[in-house]
């Protein structure tokens, strides 16, 4: 397979390509002049996937048999305030992509959230009905649409909470907490918002299989185990890394004031993954482990 990954300088991107890279003719782009990883078989530029004419000239060159789609706008705060770039990227970007995939005949393969639900009864499974709070989850649901709408062959791979090692700036809670820890500075820590989080390294190794076995539709892809809190999922890392646990002190969502609402009881359901799926779906615990 030809396999274009966009947003491949990102947490997840990282991670498709190491894993597409080693048996797959492999393509990234993002916003950053330089990839973040080389390796043989992958080739990069920086392409915004709101750039038609760039994307079109890619596809025309590359001729992808598969595009990857883990390029978003994924600041939930940032989305809620700058709502028109959280537009343009989360939903014209991929409008872009499902055109040009229609056009090439290439499969689209989405990167979807648990932030599509209101999070009053998670985890959710494939059949849920959405229903997103924030501006972030109301751009990925639209971009759930524009795909559903577009009649082309798609995977749509919804997750929650990735977190693992990667290189360049991190978002990524794990390794933020380790620092906060090491440095010995309390942290609050939500003890309300409920996910079943999901190593980076491992969803790649499962989108790949999904890619190969060539599966469409909605598959839900997220961490092998039942729901856990923020708080408790701190307080797994902290005993993992053998870190100070009493520096992880309790608040609640309300008390943050943050700018964008998040589903409290989010997380997602596997069953569908397990059944189509032989790789395994790590729990917490098997997770840290990996990146001990
Ligand atoms: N992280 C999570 O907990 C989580 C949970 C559920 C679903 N997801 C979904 O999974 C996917 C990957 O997430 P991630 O955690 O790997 O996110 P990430 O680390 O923020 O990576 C996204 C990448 O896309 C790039 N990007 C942003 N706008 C772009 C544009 N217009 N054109 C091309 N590239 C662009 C970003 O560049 P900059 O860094 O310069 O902006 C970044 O390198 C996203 O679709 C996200 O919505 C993530």
């Amino acid at each position: 397979m030809r396999v274009l990954i966009t947003g491949s300088n990102g947490l997840l991107g990282q991670k498709l390509v190491k894993t597409f890279s080693s048996n797959h003719r492999t393509s990234g782009i993002d916003l950053q002049t330089e990839p973040f990883i080389t390796t043989p078989n992958f080739s990069y530029q920086n392409i915004n996937i709101t750039e038609k004419g760039k994307l079109e000239e890619l596809f025309a060159s590359f001729k992808p048999d598969a595009v990857i789609n883990a390029g978003a706008y994924t600041d939930v705060d940032g989305c809620e305030n700058n709502r028109k770039k959280a537009w343009e990227v989360n939903v014209e970007g991929v409008k872009n992509l499902s055109r040009l995939c229609r056009e090439n005949k290439a499969k689209l393969v989405q990167l979807s959230t648990d932030y599509i639900f209101d999070g009053k009864a998670g985890p959710y499974s494939e059949e849920d009905t959405p229903n997103p709070k924030g501006y972030y989850g109301v751009t990925k649901l639209e971009s759930e649409k524009v795909i559903l709408d577009s009649k082309i062959d798609f995977l749509i791979v919804r997750t929650n909470v990735l977190y693992g090692k990667s290189l360049g700036e991190t978002h990524d809670f794990v390794l933020w907490l380790i620092q906060k820890l090491k440095n010995r500075q309390e942290v609050k820590i939500v003890t309300d918002q409920y996910s079943n989080p999901t190593l980076a390294d491992n969803l790649a190794e499962a989108i790949k299989e999904a890619a190969e076995k060539n599966i469409s539709g909605v598959l839900n892809i997220a961490g092998g185990e039942k729901v856990l809190s923020r708080y408790e999922f701190a307080l797994k890392i902290a005993e993992k890394f053998n870190l100070d646990q009493s520096l992880i002190k309790k608040v609640l969502t309300s008390e943050l004031n943050l700018p964008a609402p998040r589903p409290l009881k989010g997380g997602l359901k596997i069953d569908k993954a397990k059944k189509l799926l032989e790789t395994e779906l790590l729990d917490v615990d098997k997770g840290l482990e990996y990146i001990r």
